[in-house]
């Protein structure tokens, strides 16, 4: 179970009086920190979730994926970031709503995360879907727009093959473990039943594009 810190200026202030300066950045007014880079985001990463955590697992897994993607494809150094710090809503440090895709966006904002980072995050993985369930998607749309083109479909592509542990897996495999973790009831299992179809044609549509790359 995890706890939430008494308030994120506590756990900022902390952690700067601890290191003897600012760690990826106090708010810097829409400019993405240095430190939110790849190798920033892997340190946030170990910084907010305990070792041999799942979620630890899972997000470099994506990450992983994400420089792969990447580098297959051209994409910018966002797209690895994006995929690290996906999940971040997870850690205590972020946890508010229970949509993590929107805690993590607000926790990335108060880094100095940029737009294109927290709309990434925000919009990851159908978020808009578990945000109407949760009465959430007024406020997920309001506070970061959802990001065009096509990084917000490689970060999904990312996600949803690779597994809880971080090992890359089919969609099928993702969809059946999902539906293992959260009885049919949960509105997890809801949420992904209703983004199922949607998340399979992105995850088929990068599919193509790296054979075609990789031919
Ligand atoms: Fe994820």
């Amino acid at each position: 179970m995890q706890t939430r810190t008494p308030s994120l200026t506590t756990y900022v202030v902390a952690r700067r009086a601890a290191r003897g300066g600012a760690l990826y950045g106090e708010p810097m007014h829409g400019t993405t920190p240095r430190e939110l880079g790849s190798a920033g985001a892997q340190a946030l990463l170990t910084e907010l979730f305990e070792p041999g955590a799942d979620r630890l697992a899972h997000s470099i897994g994506v990450g992983r994926c994400a420089e792969h993607v990447a580098r297959v494809l051209g994409q910018p150094e966002l797209l690895v970031s994006a995929a690290y710090l996906h999940d971040i809503g997870y850690a205590a440090a972020a946890c508010d709503t229970g949509l993590h895709q929107l805690d993590g966006a607000r926790y990335l904002r108060t880094l100095g995360a940029s737009g294109d980072l927290t709309g990434l995050v925000a919009h990851h993985t159908a978020a808009t879907v578990e945000a109407a369930e949760r009465g959430l998607d007024v406020a997920l749309r309001r506070e970061f727009p959802a990001p065009s083109g096509e990084l917000l479909d490689l970060l999904t592509y990312c996600d949803m093959t690779t597994s809880a542990r971080g090992e890359a897996v089919t969609v099928d495999e993702r969809f059946e473990r999902i539906y293992d973790r959260y009885p049919p009831d949960h509105l997890v299992s809801r949420s992904m039943q209703h983004a199922e179809p949607g998340l399979r044609r992105t995850v088929s549509g990068i599919e193509r594009r790296l054979a075609r790359s990789l031919r």
